[in-house]
């Protein structure tokens, strides 16, 4: 057994990332200033999109999202239970009402036909969440989206580097978000950014970015007006130095991560005891998270027991995520949410995420082989 614990995500930082930050924090400038504004650039050209609005998370570029979709009280937007939270907290947070749209059982991305099913005339948004790196198909949620009117944000918190047929995540949907989160592919610390093509919603997003304030006669900055009220999601400019020294790192990263994953896969695609998400043809999964599906019918135990079998193994096993309509929240005003998403609702027991992250060795990868063959062992039925 391994003498210490591997998580199942760590940051990687290195000299010259401490480096930048030092420097940007002997400069005039600590808030957001002109190393925002670089690190805006690059993330853009890097997603081959006209803006990046930089924010202090992935949260907060969610919210900043719904704000600038003119999401609020009475306007419905559709997501997928399988998610952070945080996906339909910013909905709900806007005063609107998230809709649960079922998963496809292979992909465990939102189901278009879910999406179609769940529609009304309330609908004003949809939340794509491309689950643990996997872009979502927007070659056809965006289609049906566009004939409706909706706006489509594409949660990408986990899929900053995939691409579809070579277009990069970020230029798939009309607003993107990011988190650079240190568990996530770059990181800021905490942090965020929203991506988007279009100039009305890049100006709404850095209108709500500093608390909604406008500035009606530029000469005078000190006659500002607030229209709407927005908050302060400013990332500060130590920060930016930091995600610009890691987003030089980014394609070295993922090809880390994409190894590994690629070794998993190898390894457990035989499994009598486990199932692995789809990986569609021309997508370039971002491998945030690697996430297999127990066969639990082969198990003699369920899915908790064996997480913390892989924890007293000293894997750091976890779960992403629990459904998000079994939330008190939204259970209370989902009515209990039994049969919701029955798709979400068969696979979500079965979900285990296992570590994945770039300094992670082979050696790191084959602890976590052992131990899960002699788990499942183990508990074989
Ligand atoms: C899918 C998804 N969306 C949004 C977030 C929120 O990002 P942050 O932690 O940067 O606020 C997360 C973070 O875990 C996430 O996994």
């Amino acid at each position: 057994m391994r003498p210490t614990l591997l998580p199942y995500a760590h940051q990687t930082i290195e000299p010259d990332d401490l480096a930048a930050v030092n420097a940007a924090l002997t400069a005039d400038w600590i808030t957001q200033g002109p190393l925002v504004a670089r690190f805006e650039r690059a993330l853009a050209e890097h997603a081959r999109v006209k803006h990046a609005i930089a924010v202090t998370s992935g949260t907060a570029a969610l919210q900043a999202a719904c704000w600038a979709a003119g999401l609020g009280p009475g306007d419905e937007a559709i997501t997928t239970p399988l998610t952070f939270a945080a996906t339909a907290n910013a909905v709900a947070y806007q005063g609107a009402q998230p809709v649960f749209a079922d998963i496809d059982g292979s992909t465990l991305n939102i189901a278009l036909d879910a999406v179609k099913r769940v529609a009304t005339e309330r609908t004003r948004v949809l939340v794509a969440v491309d689950y643990a790196g996997l872009p979502c198909e927007y070659d056809r949620l965006v289609p049906l989206a566009r004939e409706h009117g909706w706006i489509v944000i594409a949660d990408a918190a986990h899929s900053f580097g995939g691409a579809t047929d070579g277009r990069p995540v970020g230029a798939l949907a009309d607003m993107t978000t990011l988190s650079f989160h240190p568990a996530k592919l770059i990181t800021t610390g905490e942090g965020g950014a929203v991506l988007t093509d279009r100039d009305d919603l890049a100006e709404r997003l850095r209108t709500v970015r500093h608390h909604g304030i406008r500035y009606p006669e530029p000469a005078r900055p000190w006659r500002y007006e607030i229209p709407e009220p927005g908050n302060n999601y400013r990332l500060t400019d130590f920060q930016s130095a930091l995600g610009l020294s890691q987003l030089g790192k980014l394609d070295r990263f993922w090809q880390r991560r994409d190894r590994l994953a690629r070794r998993y896969r190898e390894c457990l695609s035989g499994s009598r005891f486990v199932e692995l998400p789809a990986l569609p043809d021309g997508a370039r999964h971002g491998w945030h998270l690697f996430v297999v599906m127990l066969r639990l019918e082969r198990l003699s135990v369920d899915r908790d027991t064996i997480v913390e079998a892989l924890r007293a193994e000293n894997i750091g096993a976890t779960v992403h995520y629990p459904l998000i309509f079994r939330h008190p929240f939204y259970r209370e005003r989902l009515g209990g949410a039994v049969g919701l998403c029955p798709t979400a609702e068969r696979v979500e027991p079965r979900l285990v995420t296992l570590p994945l992250f770039p300094s992670m060795t082979d050696d790191d990868q084959d602890d976590v082989l052992r131990a899960l063959d002699k788990v499942l062992g183990h508990y074989a039925r």
